[in-house]
């Protein structure tokens, strides 16, 4: 079996135990009547990415010959898997991060499944941390995690973009993320490209 044979063998299997994300939802937020939302909340939901943005995902990595991707939001690894799937045709690499360990551990666990462990550095623990000391060139920062940092993790990692680097914004139809996106559409500098309805926003840097 090829690597991307295995890749997608595991991303089917995830999706199948990602079906009950909305229960396992309906569970936290029932609970969150006598406690606020943190991440621990989502311990054991995927929340992850559609197929048909991973496979968007993959083919804007292939045309575009993306190969140093920043991740923020790792999960059990879904999306970083059809990234893995990119980087496989461009001989790029991954650092995705993760704040809640033992979803970190078991995405690990599945890039070694699928046999793309070698092509993913995770850094656990909170990503205004995990990536402040990353001074490379980014080509693609996909932006996934909890909204209220976007903007403090895309004015962080800022200095790392280039004329061909995008940003995929996911769940920008969500309100933060919104003050995100109007806070960056401030500046001349990005185009900010719709997807999906809505759901997505891509930005690139105007030529
Ligand atoms: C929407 S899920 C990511 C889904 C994943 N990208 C996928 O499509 O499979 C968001 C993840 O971000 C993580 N997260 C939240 N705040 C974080 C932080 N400060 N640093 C790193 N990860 C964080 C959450 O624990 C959660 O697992």
């Amino acid at each position: 079996m090829s690597t991307q044979q295995q890749v997608e063998v595991t991303l089917t299997h995830l999706y199948k135990d990602a079906r009950f994300d909305h229960l396992k939802m309906l569970k936290s937020f029932a609970q969150s009547v006598f406690k606020s939302i943190q991440p621990s909340s989502f311990k054991d939901v995927y929340l992850s990415i559609s197929k048909e943005q991973g496979e968007g995902l993959k083919r804007l990595i292939k045309e575009n010959g993306i190969r140093n991707i920043i991740e923020f939001g790792t999960s059990f690894g879904i999306s970083t898997l059809f990234l893995a799937q990119g980087v496989l045709e461009t001989g790029g690499n991954i650092i995705t991060t993760e704040l809640i360990a033992s979803k970190a551990h078991k995405a690990i666990e599945n890039f070694k499944r699928a046999g793309v462990n070698h092509l993913i550095e995770v850094r656990i623990g909170d990503a205004l941390e995990t990536l402040k000391n990353h001074h490379e060139p980014i080509d693609l920062l996909l932006l996934d995690g909890w909204k209220d940092l976007y903007l403090p993790i895309f004015q962080m990692l800022e200095p790392n973009f280039h004329e061909s680097t995008f940003v995929y914004v996911d769940n920008a139809d969500m309100a933060e993320t919104k003050v995100f996106l109007r806070a960056i559409s401030q500046s001349n500098k990005y185009h900010l490209q719709p997807k999906f309805g809505g759901k997505v926003v891509l930005i690139s840097i105007r030529k």
